[in-house]
This record gives structure tokens, C-alpha cells and sequence, in this order.
């Protein structure tokens, strides 16, 4: 990483406190006011063990480094009662930034701390015949941030769409399908017709008992491998599939395998017989279970009294699986926090297994996505599908394009780019343990922490480029870089690697949004008081090469978040 900023600090520092490198880059920090510098170094931690006030450690550090400054990056140092303040050099800081960003290109903020690991990231796993729900949306484009933000840091990652199409719904499914359903329903838009098929087949269970039991009958079938069951479940498979392939197509979700409950039905024996070798497992109430009540997590049901088994049994052998096939560094579920129990749960028995990767798996949890009445469907009531919310936002996206930039070349293209983007901006920008209340004003909003202001802020530096009309070199006088607002930009460019280091570290999306927001403001604030093409050829020469490399990183960024960065706007 180019850490060149706080190696100099560090390097410089090292000659006057006796502590590790580790623990010097480890306290600095970015100072709470701008105008006391760019890097502090706090020495509070240091008066422990030196028996002296903070401020006077300052003190006396800054008198042993006074005499090397000006040092690598380092113009000036101060200090501020417990604070050493440092100042950097615009033009040395400008001269190794630039340069590194302008060469590396895309590949900045790449590391390869990663290299050769597996990461398996579980994601979107929707429920076939119930469709495609904006819960999963948030799973979804969640999970696929992730696994290109791990990409970016060097790991292999694998994302697993566990789909849930094993269970008694499908018995249901089968049943409706054989008393209600014909050919003809599955015409157009069959994932429709699934879904009023399961409603249907509630409905009419009210009145006729014997309805569920024919579902569970239809559904031992079906684990058997009984043909006529089978060949109906994999029709309703295929439907899905299908819509659901289109829906990640347009979300660039990274999904490489489609395993799922069903592909289980075959190794869950073996996980079982594994607990029970193990001496897990015991029979409760004609039920088999794993007793985790003294873990506070109650008792794991792995077999009904009737031998079906459930979501729980097919997730632990699909984390036994996932483990011996890909030998995961790391294993993500990207599921609602509706379903931590189930995890604790999953992880705990991994834990009691004696696997000592049980470390390695998360939960990574998130809250719910409330959309405003007018996307409840009146089918059912309270769903809401993401194939109208998709629809939804190109729309609404079309409508303000065609006010703002009517000549844009393919409007349905770009109102699609910019809708679908506000809609997973709007889905990763709040922390993941919050709830979003979704609302389109807000999410398409131009101007606003959205989407589209940074799908725009890209386009405008693109548009910057094109009227340059020339080659953007390396090759300037650095020292014009000297503006504040240019080493603001600076500095936050700098810390683009770092900032991807935290979001992966913290399984956290919106880190990467707030640190866009800000760079995008940055530029507002360098937009509004200086112009980067002028009759000044040096100056021009120098600002466009600024502008390239924030377009760099912001087109970076924007990928990382899965949003197209628009050349036009
Ligand atoms: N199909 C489940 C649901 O919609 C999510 C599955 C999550 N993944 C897992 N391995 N359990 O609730």
C-alpha cells in the first residue's frame, strides 16, 4: 500500500520516542481540526509509562525531531498540548500520489494481502416460488460489494447462491400445481404464476386440512427423488432461475454457483452422522436435536418427528461442504440480522464439531428496507418485488434525465444505469445494522449522498477530459499544486486503500459511500474556486492530471459499490 505519508512520520518519529513502528502508525490520526494539519500524533498513550503530562511528552518529542524537518513529506511540525501536529508538502505529496495513481490506474488501492486465500460469500439466496423480495435485494447487492471489495485485496472470492428451493413449500407448489394449475399459467411471467399458485394453495387450505398433509406427502416424494415430483420441481426451478439470472444482470451481482437446499439433499446424511459420532445429537420429543441451551441458544432442530429435515440441516452440511471444497479463509452469510439465532446456532456446532475455523464464519447481519406504499404489491399484501422497484427507478430515472440532458445518447440505457444505481446506493450507504426507509425522492436525488450525485460527479470529470482533448501525462511541475483545496483532494485520495482495508475489515459498504461523498464534495469545493482548464498550459496540464486520478478512484469506487460510472450524464 502506499503508505509513503505515514512511513515518513513514522521514520521521523521513531528517532524520538522509543516505541515500535507498529504501535507510531498505529496512534496516528487524522487531526479533528483541519487547520491544525494534516497528521497528529497524540502522545497520551505514552504518559503511563513515561510518568510525565501528555502535553510535555509533546514537547519534548517535537524539540528531537525539530531539527531533521523539513523530512520526506513532512514540511512542518508542531505542536498542540498533547498533539504533534504535522504538515505535509503539497508538492511532494502531489509528485508520490499522483504518479502512483496515474501509473497504477485501476489497480490502486489493490493489495495483495489476500493473495491465494478462498473467501466464500453467501449471498442474495432467494426463495423460489415466492419471488424475488426486496429483503434479498439488500443481500444481494450487499454480499456482491463485498466480494469485489475482497477481490480488490487480493483474495479468490466465491459467491454461493443458496437458493431456498427445497422444503415442504414445494409440496405445497405441487400440489396447488396438480389441482389449480395448467400449462398455461407459466405462459408469461411464470415466477408470477408460482407465486399464485402458493397463495392459492393457502387459501384453500383454510377450508380443506387435508391439504397440508398432501404437501408433506408431495414433498417426502420429492426427497426421495420420486420422477413425476421431480420433473415439476425442476420446471419451477428453471422459471425461477431465470428471472432471477436477469434481475442479477442488471444489479452486476457476482454470483459463480447456484447451490442450493436442494443440492444438499443428498449430504446431509453424512453431517449427521458426523454430529452423532460426535455425541451431539440426541432425540428430544421424537425430534433430533443438538442441545445448546447452555449456550443461551435453545435447541437446534436437525429432524422432525417425521424425519423431515430443515433449513438448519441443509446449512450444516453445506458448511461442512464449503469448507472441504473450497478451504475457505473466511465464510460470509450476507442474511438479514431476522436470522441470527440460526447462525449462532450453525456456528456453535461447527465450534463443538472441534473445528477451529467456526472463527472464520460470520453472520454479516443487516436491518430492513421499508419502501413506501406505493411499491406494496396488491397481490400479497405487504411484498414488494424487486422486478417493480427496478422498473420503478428506471422511470423516475428517465423522467429526470430527460429534464436535465435530453440529447443523452441511449436515454432507457442510462435511466436504467442511473436508477438501478440509486437503488443499491441508497441500499449500501446506510450502515448495515440500520433500517433504510427507502424513499425515491431521496435515492435520486442529484445533489444529495446518492447514487446518481456520484454517478454524475464521474460523468463530470469525464466530460472535463473530453474537452481537454489531449493526452493527460505525468509529466507536470508538481509544485502548481499548491491550492488547498488541491491537497484536500490529495489527502483524500490517499486514503482511498485504507479506507477499502476498513470497509472489508468491517464487512461495511458504507464505508466506501461516505468516503466517495466526501471526495465528491472535496471536488465541489475545488470546483468552486478554481477552473482546471485555463490559458495556463502548466496549470492546465497539472489540474487535469488531479482530476484524472480522482476520476480514477471515484470510478473505482463507484465499481466497488456495483454502480455504473457514467461517462455522460
Ligand atoms: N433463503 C433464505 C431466506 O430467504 C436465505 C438463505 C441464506 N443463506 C443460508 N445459507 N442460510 O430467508
Amino acid at each position: 500500500m502506499n503508505d509513503f505519508i505515514v512511513d515518513d512520520i513514522t521514520a521521523l518519529l521513531k528517532s524520538a520516542v522509543d516505541i515500535s513502528e507498529d504501535e507510531i502508525r498505529k496512534n496516528l490520526e487524522l487531526p479533528k481540526v483541519k487547520e491544525h494539519g494534516d497528521f497528529a500524533f497524540p502522545t497520551f498513550f505514552l504518559a503511563k509509562t513515561r510518568r510525565m503530562a501528555p502535553p510535555k511528552i509533546a514537547q519534548e518529542v517535537y524539540s528531537q525531531i525539530e531539527d531533521r524537518l523539513p523530512f520526506g513529506c513532512i514540511e512542518s511540525a508542531e505542536t498542540a498540548g498533547a498533539y504533534i501536529n504535522f504538515r505535509l508538502s503539497s508538492q511532494v505529496l502531489s509528485e508520490k500520489l499522483l504518479s502512483e495513481i496515474y501509473t497504477r490506474g485501476e489497480d490502486f488501492g489493490f493489495s495483495d494481502e489476500g493473495k491465494g486465500r478462498n473467501i466464500t460469500i453467501d449471498l442474495s439466496s432467494p426463495n423460489i416460488a415466492k419471488p424475488f423480495h426486496v429483503g434479498h435485494l439488500r443481500s444481494t447487492v450487499v454480499g456482491s460489494c463485498l466480494y469485489r471489495l475482497y477481490e480488490k485485496l487480493g483474495y479468490n472470492c466465491i459467491g454461493i447462491n443458496h437458493l431456498g428451493d427445497w422444503g415442504t413449500q414445494f409440496g405445497k407448489l405441487i400440489v396447488a400445481f396438480k389441482k389449480f394449475g395448467t400449462e398455461k399459467i407459466f405462459e408469461k411471467e411464470p415466477i408470477y404464476a408460482l407465486l399464485d399458485l402458493y397463495i392459492r394453495f393457502h387459501k384453500e387450505a383454510v377450508g380443506d386440512s387435508s391439504l397440508e398433509d398432501q404437501a408433506r406427502e408431495e414433498f417426502k416424494k420429492l426427497e426421495r427423488g420420486d420422477p413425476e415430483a421431480t420433473e415439476i420441481w425442476k420446471r419451477f426451478y428453471e422459471y425461477s432461475l431465470e428471472e432471477y439470472k436477469r434481475i442479477y444482470s442488471i444489479l452486476n451481482a457476482t454470483i459463480d454457483e447456484y447451490t442450493g437446499e436442494s443440492f444438499y439433499n443428498d449430504k446431509m446424511d453424512d453431517a449427521l452422522a458426523l454430529l452423532e459420532e460426535k455425541g451431539l445429537t440426541e432425540i428430544s420429543r421424537d425430534a433430533l436435536i443438538v442441545d445448546l441451551e447452555e449456550y443461551g441458544l435453545g435447541a437446534a432442530l436437525l429432524k422432525k418427528s417425521d424425519e423431515a429435515t430443515l433449513y438448519l440441516t441443509r446449512d450444516l452440511a453445506a458448511i461442512l461442504y464449503r469448507k472441504k471444497s473450497y478451504d475457505f479463509a473466511k465464510m460470509l452469510y450476507v442474511v438479514g440480522s431476522a436470522q441470527a439465532l440460526h447462525f449462532k446456532q450453525l456456528f456453535k456446532i461447527i465450534e463443538l464439531l472441534g473445528f477451529e475455523w467456526y472463527k472464520d464464519c460470520h453472520h454479516i447481519e443487516f436491518g430492513w428496507i421499508k419502501f413506501g406504499k406505493e411499491m406494496m404489491s396488491t397481490r400479497e399484501g405487504n411484498i414488494v418485488f424487486l422486478n417493480d422497484v427496478i422498473n420503478r427507478a428506471g422511470e423516475l430515472a428517465k423522467e429526470i434525465i430527460i429534464e436535465k440532458n435530453p440529447d443523452i445518447d441511449d436515454i432507457d440505457q442510462a435511466a436504467l444505469h442511473i436508477g438501478v444505481g440509486a437503488v443499491i446506493y441508497a441500499d449500501l450507504a446506510v450502515r448495515r445494522n440500520h433500517d433504510i426507509n427507502f424513499s425515491w425522492e431521496d435515492a435520486l436525488n442529484f445533489d444529495g449522498n446518492t447514487g446518481p450525485y456520484l454517478q454524475y460527479t464521474h460523468a463530470r470529470l469525464a466530460s472535463l477530459e473530453r474537452k481537454f482533448g489531449k493526452e493527460i501525462t505525468a509529466d507536470i511541475d508538481f509544485a502548481l499544486l499548491k491550492e488547498p483545496e488541491e491537497k484536500q483532494l490529495m489527502l483524500t485520495l490517499y486514503r482511498f486503500p485504507q479506507k477499502l482495508g476498513q470497509a472489508a475489515d468491517e464487512y461495511e459498504p458504507a464505508v466506501i459511500c461516505s468516503y466517495l461523498y466526501e471526495l465528491s464534495q472535496n471536488l465541489n469545493s475545488f470546483y468552486q474556486k478554481h477552473r482546471v482548464i485555463t490559458d495556463d498550459t502548466e496549470l492546465t496540464n497539472a489540474r487535469i492530471l488531479l482530476m484524472r486520478c480522482v476520476r480514477i478512484v471515484m470510478k473505482e469506487g463507484l465499481k466497488i459499490l456495483g454502480l455504473e460510472p457514467m461517462e455522460r450524464m
